[in-house]
């Protein structure tokens, strides 16, 4: 069985004819996009809005039209991975580096989907670490004054050198320390002139797919009112 497909394509459960859908970037949502690409050729009327180049670049390929923010007022429902999952849904996001796009489109849909194989369950936020966008410029600064926070960050590259966002931002991934309060560390990385956005989604998951573990892997929906 392949968990990640089990739960993305389970998201589709949530999908209208109509709906303007935010699409997630990574290899989950990798499953659900192609299922919903298969439906819109059956004839499914949806539109997407993608939170990554190569989510742009995979619903183009498997046919779902996209849309552009200005031709739309919300977005119904998002759907999205996650690097780790708390029991409240909090999540860490941007492991694959497109945290702000998809804050974005979280933060703008009615419904956010999250899908996620078991092994992103975790009893608490922190053993991934935390990406934060910043600006190439002064990023040495921007670095330091994070390492401020009690936080050792490190800048994410690649073959050498820095890896780029979409947007042509840098990446700085650092560990949480345990007892951390994530709404504070939040607020006083945003406070941060050169931060863009970090991969703390606190309060945004609306729904979770994942498997139960222990029990025979059989699909798990949980609700952000009843975690
Ligand atoms: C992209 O930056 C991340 O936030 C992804 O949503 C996340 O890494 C998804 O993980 P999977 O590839 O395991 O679905």
């Amino acid at each position: 069985m392949n968990q990640k497909k089990e739960v993305g394509e389970k998201a589709i459960d949530y999908i209208e004819d109509g709906m303007i859908v935010g699409l997630g970037t990574g290899s989950t949502v990798f499953f659900t996009i192609t299922k919903l690409g298969e439906l819109v050729q059956k004839g499914l009327s949806i539109k997407g809005i993608p939170t990554s180049k190569q989510t742009e670049k995979l619903a183009n390929k498997v046919g779902i039209p996209l849309i552009s923010f200005d031709e739309v007022e919300q977005i119904d429902v998002a759907i999205d991975g996650a690097d780790e999952v708390a029991p409240d849904l909090n999540l860490i996001k941007g492991g694959g580096g497109a945290l702000l796009r998809e804050k974005i489109i979280a933060n703008a849909a009615k419904t956010f989907i999250v899908v996620a194989d078991p092994n992103k369950n975790v009893p608490k936020l922190g053993s991934f670490p935390l990406p934060v966008e910043v600006l190439p410029f002064g990023f040495e600064m921007t670095k330091k004054k994070i390492q401020n926070l009690g936080l050792t960050a490190h800048l994410r590259q690649v073959q050498g050198k820095p890896f780029l966002t979409d947007n042509g931002n840098y990446i700085l991934d650092f560990l949480i320390p345990d007892m951390t309060n994530l709404k504070e560390l939040e607020r006083k990385l945003n406070l941060i002139p050169g931060v863009i956005e970090n991969g703390l989604f606190l309060g945004v998951t609306d729904i979770y797919i994942t498997l139960d573990r222990e029990e025979d892997n059989s699909i798990v929906v949980r609700h952000r009112n009843n975690v």
